[in-house]
């Protein structure tokens, strides 16, 4: 059985030996991050900087959230709001693989900036053993460039410090949870965030669009079902389609959002989840008054393979 007491304080000890300096991490709020950021802080306290970078891409109130969880965890911390960097330069970038990349390297930038600033000599991160793990003959590195693993330690010359390195997301929850850090249920959420949910060009009318349709499938399902019996990931995707509706009695040309819920363990395979159909039909009605440029809802029924779960 996995004793979360005794990994964090013979990592603790461990630690406290191996920096030799100030560090930085750049956590998303996310289980993985935060549980290695706070391990870490419980060694070096205020010689680790912990990092939160805004790209925009972000959930409703995520930037807010996150800071409550930092200053709760008793971080020290900054919150770096670089959204406008980042949606300009996805200006007129409509492929997939280019708005991961563009994104991806932004981040580094950024980063790159306040590690300098702060004169940080270590970088932590939040990796676990599956983001490493070779499955399959790499198959995940090719289908989509996954830009936050490797991709930060390679160009920026800093000593890699992966607490969490050989422990699987069970685990680290539990660690979570014997630290009374508010993460631990949360779903996985992708570094670029809500850019490879908008397919094609990405803007600030469809950001928030795809924000608005993100919160209303969150709040809706987490209402109904409870930790046990939630997806493992649910979410909303504005696609470039446009479909015609009315509203009242007015013809209307609008988008349309298809709604994503899998099942996964580790999201290397996945179905395709059996909600209820007033779930979805709650769903359905909120997004289409509540956004009103979206006027229809479609509910994606593919399994991984053959389709990935998200979209882009
Ligand atoms: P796919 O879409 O490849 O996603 O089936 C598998 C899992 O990975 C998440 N995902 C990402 N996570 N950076 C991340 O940190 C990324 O660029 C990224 N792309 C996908 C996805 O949400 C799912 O949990």
């Amino acid at each position: 059985m996995f004793n979360p007491e005794k990994f964090v304080q013979e990592k603790i000890k461990e630690l406290k030996n191996e920096i030799r300096g100030k560090a930085i991490i750049a956590c998303s709020g996310g289980v993985d991050s935060t549980v290695a950021a706070k391990i870490v802080e419980m060694a070096i306290h205020r010689n680790l900087l912990v990092v939160f970078v805004d790209t925009g891409f972000m959930r409703k109130n995520e930037a807010k959230n996150v800071e409550v969880i930092f200053r709760k965890a008793g971080f020290n911390y900054r919150i770096v709001n670089a959204s406008n960097e980042f949606i300009s330069s996805l200006q007129g970038v409509a492929d997939p693989e280019k708005k991961r990349k563009i994104i991806g390297a932004k981040f580094i930038e950024v980063f790159e900036r306040i590690a300098k600033d702060f004169n940080a000599k270590y970088l932590v991160q939040g990796t676990i053993a599956p983001d490493w793990i070779e499955s399959g003959g790499g198959l995940r590195d090719t289908i989509k460039s996954h830009h936050n693993v490797g991709g930060l330690p390679k160009e920026i010359n800093l000593k890699l410090v992966e607490p969490l390195r050989d422990l699987y997301k069970d685990e680290v929850r539990k660690i979570a949870k014997y630290l009374k850090l508010d993460v631990a249920e949360r779903q996985p959420f992708p570094g670029p965030g809500l850019a490879i949910r908008i397919i094609g060009e990405v803007n600030r009318e469809r950001v928030e669009i795809a924000r608005e349709a993100n919160a209303i499938v969150e709040e809706e399902v987490e209402k109904h079902y409870d930790f046990e019996h939630r997806p493992w990931q649910y979410f909303a995707v504005l696609l470039p389609v446009r479909s015609v509706g009315v509203h009242g009695d007015k013809r209307v040309y609008g988008y349309t959002v298809a709604i994503r819920m899998v099942e996964s363990l580790d999201g290397m395979t996945a179905a395709y989840f059996k909600a209820e159909h007033n779930v979805l039909e709650k769903i359905s009605n909120r997004i289409t008054t509540e956004i009103k440029k979206v006027n229809r809802v479609v509910y994606d029924i593919t399994n991984k393979p053959p389709a990935t779960i998200e979209w882009e």
